[in-house]
């Protein structure tokens, strides 16, 4: 299997994410960002890949964050947390990057308030997971080293 030349993968996530395991654990689940940050280091070092983790509750915050990764990661993967169905900003902010990019959501966001069921982030992602819980993550680094790889 060819190996891609650049393999670093940053995971972004959005508002009140930071709460993961103590934020309405009946929708989120248990586990924190912590959690998912070590689990998300150890999966990318079986798949070849050098994932970082970053968070923002400011929707400047993670804009910046797309900036630095244009510059270093070969793909993103994002939770944009309530930003995804406001933001047009984080939108145009990923639309100038070049990689792959994957929307995660940990709910099924189609099951619940219909301000949910619209995201402006799809209109760039080359694939959304959303309702399979923090191991949305874990699928989304799979898809991300199958793209890679294929690229
Ligand atoms: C979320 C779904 C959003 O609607 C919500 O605002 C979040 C988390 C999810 O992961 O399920 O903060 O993105």
């Amino acid at each position: 299997m060819k190996r891609p030349e650049n393999t670093r993968i940053h995971i972004l996530n959005g508002p009140n994410l930071n709460l993961l395991g103590k934020r309405e654990p009946e929708i989120y689940g248990a586990r924190t960002l912590a959690d998912i940050e070590a689990d998300s280091i150890a999966l990318g070092r079986d798949l070849g890949l050098d994932v970082a983790l970053f968070q923002s509750n400011h929707e400047g915050g993670i804009v910046d964050q797309i900036h630095d990764a244009r510059d270093v990661a070969a793909g993103i993967i994002i939770n944009p947390a309530a930003y995804t169905h406001t933001s047009i900003a984080i939108l145009d902010a990923l639309s100038m990057f070049d990689g792959p990019v994957i929307e995660v959501h940990i709910s099924q966001v189609h099951k619940r308030e219909t301000f949910r069921h619209h995201s402006y982030v799809s209109l760039r992602a080359d694939a959304v997971i959303a309702g399979c819980g923090t191991h949305g993550y874990t699928l989304a680094l799979h898809h991300m080293a199958q793209l890679l790889n294929d690229a």
